[in-house]
Order: C-alpha cells, then structure tokens, then sequence
C-alpha cells in the first residue's frame, strides 16, 4: 500500500532553558541530527510500530485500544496518532517504522521529532492540511499529553527548523535569519531526565518566587541579547552571553560537575563562551569559538571525559520525502 515517509530534525537549546517554560522567550536551532518515520494503511485495524533506535520491535496493538498499555518509547507515536484520529475524525490499521540518525540518549529532542515525523506522516496519508501552527498545536498536545510539562520549543524546531525565537507554547514562533552559528557540541556521557529538572525548578520556584524569578528575567535579558547577536552573526559577543547564562543557570541549580568540567575546559582551550543545552543535570554543551580554535576546543572536549558531537546547526524544519 501507499506509504509516506516524513523526516523531522532534533534541536540545540541556545538560550532560555526553564525561563522558557514560564511564558518567556529562548532560543534555539535545529539540528541536522533527523528522525525518518514511515507510514502506511493497513486493512488489519491494528497499530503495528517498529522503531527499533527507541528499543519497540514490531509492538502491536489495536486501533480502539490505543494509549491504554504502551512502552514508553511508542508512547509518542501511539497518543500522536490517537489525537490526530480524534481530531479529524478518521481511523485505519496503521504500519509505521522509525529510524533516527541520533542517540535519544544526547538531549536532542528524539521524542518531539518522531511526534512531529508521525503526525505530519498522517496528514499526508490521510489527504489532511494543517498548517505549520496546526502540526505544532496537535504535536506540543501530544509531547504534553505524555510529559505533563514542557514549552514545546523542541516541537517548534522539529517543524519550522533554521533558528528559533520562541516563547512557551507557541505564543511567539519567530525564524530569526542567520547566516552562521558554527556550534560545538560535547556530550557529558549522562542522560538527564527533563521532568525531573522541571519538577525541581517548579518547587524552587515556589519556595523562593523572588529569587527564581529575578534569575528568569536576569536570563531573559540575554535571550534579548542573543537574538541581536545571532543576526548580527557576532559570534564573540554570543559566546560571552553563553557564559553568563550559564552562571545563571548554575545559580538555579541545574548544572553538574560533568558540565562544569566540559565548559571549563572549553574555556582554557580559547572558545568565545560555553554552556549546558537542554534542562541540564547532564546531556550536552555547547560552545561557540574562534575558527582558529575550534579544533582544540573539540579536543578539549574529549580530554575532559566527554564526547565531541559534530552537527549542523540551522537545519531544514520537518518535510515530505
Ligand atoms: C529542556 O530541554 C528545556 C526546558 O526549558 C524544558 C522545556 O522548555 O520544555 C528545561
């Protein structure tokens, strides 16, 4: 039967972590690292789903028991094609593969991408249009429905790509036109669960509104900054604002030793600046630095215990092969 194959990219955090989940802005880039998902009809009533980089091999189940016993891994397949039914009224047997060219394990935004790949596979399939602001209500619905938390900026990268200004839920979505954001990427080697750091932000936030809040504006301030130096491509000026973000974010407690470590030696190596990426506790950093140095500050990377990641910032949003 006809099949349809989408491909949606994972994303870098720049700036704006946990304020971000606040109603305020971040910034943020996706990435060439891709999720490929592929779908087609079945005449069977089954869901049957292979997606053997998040551990589900040939995991079946039927169209009306949809969401009641899934693995985790398939959680955001399954509920992405429970609320696209319900949404627009249609059903059918579904066979759906998934292949990703990046670890879920690095922070890259494995579980928006293949909600994203998955939904917009099941436009195409169904003859459906949405727009890219429909594809983000009904995939930041389906990330939530799973997670319970979240901005869904890593929803916005998977569907409009390039560089993001974006504040929580989609209120702001604004492509910010930039012509180099040469990242370096260092992977800690520790998965960081983002709930958890959520759910630790949200009780700090509680007990001390003054000081938590004052941090978010102090991080919001370089956001604006850092969407002034992205289009003027002053890479100097946004290392130095990475730095600075990344005290803030050590004040509100969501640095590691393993981060620490990796910045600091990215530091000493020459780069302009370094920070975490993503809700920290582990997962990656990134670094900006000048072009004569990017060699040793990826060597700088690996001699501190992480791993160098190369990517490609500012990439394609999802698409139809
Ligand atoms: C996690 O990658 C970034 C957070 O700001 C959560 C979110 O925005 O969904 C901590």
């Amino acid at each position: 039967m006809h099949s349809i194959t989408t491909y949606a990219p994972g994303k870098l955090m720049l700036m704006g972590e946990h304020s971000v989940v606040y109603d305020l802005p971040c910034l943020v880039t996706a990435v060439d690292h891709r999720m490929k998902v592929t779908v087609r009809k079945t005449d069977d009533n089954k869901l049957t789903l292979h997606a053997p980089d998040v551990g589900v091999i040939d995991y079946q189940c039927a169209i009306s028991d949809l969401t009641l016993n899934t693995p985790k891994p398939a959680q955001f397949v399954e509920y992405g094609v429970r609320n696209f039914f319900q949404t627009f009224k249609v059903t059918s047997g579904l066979h759906i593969t998934s292949q990703s060219d990046f670890s879920s394990k690095f922070g890259f935004g494995s579980s928006s991408a293949i909600t994203v790949a998955t939904i917009k596979g099941l436009s195409e399939l169904f003859d459906i249009h949405l727009t890219n602001k429909e594809l983000f209500d009904l995939s930041y619905k389906t990330v939530l429905d799973i997670q319970g938390k979240g901005s869904g900026f890593d929803v916005a990268a998977a569907i409009y790509g390039g560089t993001l200004y974006f504040v929580t839920g989609g209120k702001v979505i604004e492509p910010i036109k930039v012509s180099k954001l040469p990242l370096i990427v260092g992977y800690t080697g520790i998965k960081a669960d983002t709930t958890t750091l959520i759910n630790k932000i949200q009780m700090k936030l509680e007990n001390d509104p003054l000081s938590i809040t004052t941090l978010f504006d102090d991080i919001t301030l370089l956001v604006e900054q850092g969407k002034k130096a992205l289009i003027n491509s002053n890479m100097k000026l946004l290392g130095n604002l990475f730095t600075n973000n990344q005290l803030l974010l050590s004040k509100l407690g969501v640095s590691s030793p393993e981060l620490d470590k990796l910045n600091k030696a990215v530091q000493e190596a020459g780069a302009y600046g370094a920070k975490l990426s993503g809700a920290g506790g582990g997962d990656c950093m990134i670094a900006l630095s000048p072009p004569d140095k990017e060699l040793e500050v990826s060597e700088a990377i690996k001699l501190a215990g992480g791993t160098h990641i190369p990517i490609t910032t500012n990439s394609d949003g999802v698409r139809v092969e």
